[in-house]
């Protein structure tokens, strides 16, 4: 029953609006009662065991698929919640925030410091179904989940898989808040109901880790603030051509010599670490060794593999960056040994937790291949079957060990390589990309370095002589300016495509490239921006009835996640002053005449 105080409560409450859940669910209603969380609040799971839905065959075939949880997807899903559930209580009491900056100075917006309303005892975690795998590919896993909270405090969250209850319980912290003076925490909304689902199945963070050198506790802390953006992939740029940071155990000069310094590298336990803390939340960590260009940092343990490398000075001919340098084809034996030893030492390690591996394949200079010993030539017809050889003959051992290629634009859209159809090819350019894979039938990653790069805008990373000062000041760079939050959350990946085209776009990513970026930085350039990327592949740039979704919307809600992301050590950036999220609506733009 609700108590005269609950009513007070209610009233006082009646000017707040619900700036709750970040991405938006498909439908959410909300009520105006406060509910506490009772500090001992226990999460209840029920959910089948492997006996109750596995035959004996169902654990054969898991087994031969080989998988080391094959034989107990119930205790894979049973583990990751338990986990979630712990991640839950502390993310709830521990790093949760006081949204003071969200009301009105002066204005009593939460309950009563031991006032009498209800509280949540128990939360229950409803599994209707075991996951399909540990590692699900696109379309495979149904990530939807339900939330219920009623006014006498039942909570409860239903899903069709783990990565559905953990969703849902992302979108349950958010309808908690710290109390200013005691140690509670409350929901104001009571009663909730949520239903929620995402429109895009990969959605992703593009991480460079090779530019420059991330500690593996920035790598972790990244993938838990995709998770609380319910992004569930990590791409993980991990060489290039200025680094090798991947250790790499039967080819150990790679590293050593390519890496940055003495430290700067991934061990195969780092790794693994990384793809485990990943696991736990959900996400998959897609690894890139890019190829074949962008490897010169390949150059320094295998020098005869590499062509043109650090033309100076004149790399521009040769390569998009310095250090040019790019792998040699021309069917050569060395390349092809190199590569089917790298892949038979790194994909074992990976196919535990993913189904997918990126071979790269950006920017090949065609001008560097006159320079390889059977090519000689710059003509890209010439240079052509080479590379269709070399990018089939990766993807052949990617299949082998049970994975699914990813490959760069470039390779389909300018390379014309025909891949095979379990290939996802990635755009980066625009949204011309996006339609142009989409009419050869391939499903894409959506991207757009005019939308959705984190990096550029900033100014150059490159000095310039001063004779040529006049012509390159200010100093710009090729994707000036800045894409700043609201630019990213306007591009919608699906705009202009055909129903069909529509449905081969089964993932996106934000870009993070580390030209001008590094620890130091990561946080702020990455967050909330890579948010608004992650709400328009869950939620659609488009609401239920076809509009555009509206940065007054977004920009409260969003605040408010951006403080919760803070509470959670993630040093995302503020995106407008504390006086337009306490007065939502009055820091809307008017233009005479509208
Ligand atoms: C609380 O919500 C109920 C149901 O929507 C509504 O009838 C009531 O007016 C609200 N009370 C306040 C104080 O806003
Ligand atoms: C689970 O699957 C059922 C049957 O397909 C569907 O009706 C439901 O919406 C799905 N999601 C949840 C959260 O139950
Ligand atoms: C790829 O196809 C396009 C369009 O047919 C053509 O213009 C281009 O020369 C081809 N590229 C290569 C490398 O063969
Ligand atoms: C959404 O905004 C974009 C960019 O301004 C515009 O081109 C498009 O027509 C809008 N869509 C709708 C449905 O209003």
């Amino acid at each position: 029953m609700r108590s005269p105080q609950t009513i007070v409560t209610a009233l006082l409450l009646s000017v707040s609006c619900v700036s709750a859940i970040w991405p938006i669910p498909v439908t959410i209603s909300t009520g105006n009662s406060s509910l506490w969380l009772a500090q001992d609040v226990k999460f209840k799971y029920e959910g089948p065991k492997d006996s109750d839905v596995l035959t004996t065959s169902d654990i054969c075939e898991r087994a031969q698929a080989g998988s080391k949880f094959s034989t107990s997807i119930g205790a894979f899903v049973e583990k990751r919640i338990n986990k979630a559930i712990e991640r839950t209580k502390e993310d709830l009491f521990e790093y949760n925030f006081v949204p003071w900056k969200f009301h009105p100075r002066r204005t009593q917006y939460e309950p009563v410091d031991g006032g009498k309303e209800g509280s949540i005892k128990t939360v229950t975690l409803k599994l209707n179904k075991l996951d399909p795998s540990t590692k699900p590919k696109v379309g495979e896993v149904d990530e939807s989940y339900e939330l219920q909270i009623d006014e006498n405090g039942a909570a409860t969250i239903s899903a069709n898989s783990s990565i559905g209850i953990l969703h849902g319980l992302e979108s349950f912290k958010q309808l908690f808040y710290k109390h200013s003076t005691s140690k509670d925490v409350y929901t104001p909304y009571a009663p909730v109901k949520i239903t929620d689902k995402p429109l895009i199945p990969h959605r992703g963070l593009n991480l460079d880790v090779a530019r420059q050198w991330y500690p593996v506790e920035d790598v972790k802390r990244t993938i838990n603030a995709l998770a609380m953006n319910k992004m569930n992939r990590l791409h993980f740029h991990v060489t290039d051509s200025q680094s090798w940071p991947l250790e790499i155990p039967s080819m150990p000069d790679l590293a050593t010599k390519g890496r940055y310094f003495a430290g700067a590298t991934y061990s195969p336990a780092d790794l693994q670490g990384i793809l485990d803390y990943a696991s736990d939340r959900g996400v998959q960590v897609i690894v890139e060794i890019d190829m074949p260009g962008h490897t010169t940092s390949i150059a320094e343990a295998y020098p005869e593999l590499i062509i043109a490398k650090n033309r100076q000075p004149d790399w521009p001919l040769f390569a998009a960056q310095p250090p040019s340098g790019t792998l040699k084809l021309g069917d050569d034996p060395k390349v092809n040994e190199f590569n089917t030893n790298l892949l038979n030492d790194l994909l074992p390690r990976l196919k535990e937790h993913t189904s997918y591996y990126h071979s790269g394949g950006d920017e090949v200079n065609a001008h560097a291949y006159k320079d390889d010993p059977v090519i000689q030539s710059e003509d890209p017809q010439k240079i052509q079957p080479y590379i269709s050889r070399f990018v089939n003959h990766i993807h052949d051992v990617v299949r082998e060990n049970g994975m699914s290629p990813v490959v760069w634009e470039e390779m389909v859209l300018v390379w014309n390589i025909t891949v095979k159809t379990d290939t996802l090819v990635q755009a980066w350019i625009d949204a011309e990309s996006i339609k142009r894979i989409t009419e050869k039938g391939y499903k894409v990653i959506a991207g757009s370095y005019k939308h959705w790069y984190l990096d550029c805008g900033k100014g150059q990373w490159l000095d310039f002589k001063m004779k040529d000062f006049d012509q390159f000041y200010p100093f710009n760079d090729y994707c000036a300016p800045v894409h700043n939050w609201r630019a990213m959350y306007s591009f919608d990946p699906l705009a202009g495509l055909t129903d069909e085209e529509k449905k081969l776009v089964i993932g996106g990513e934000a870009h993070m490239w580390s030209e001008q970026t590094d620890p130091a930085s990561l946080d702020s350039t990455v967050w909330p921006r890579a948010s608004a990327v992650g709400e328009v592949l869950w939620s659609g740039r488009l609401d239920a009835a076809g509009n555009n979704r509206t940065f007054e919307d977004a920009s409260q809600r969003l605040g408010e996640f951006r403080e919760r992301m803070l509470a959670r050590g993630i040093q995302a950036t503020a995106i407008t002053q504390t006086w337009c999220h306490m007065h939502k609506g009055d820091c809307t733009f008017w233009q005479a005449g509208n």
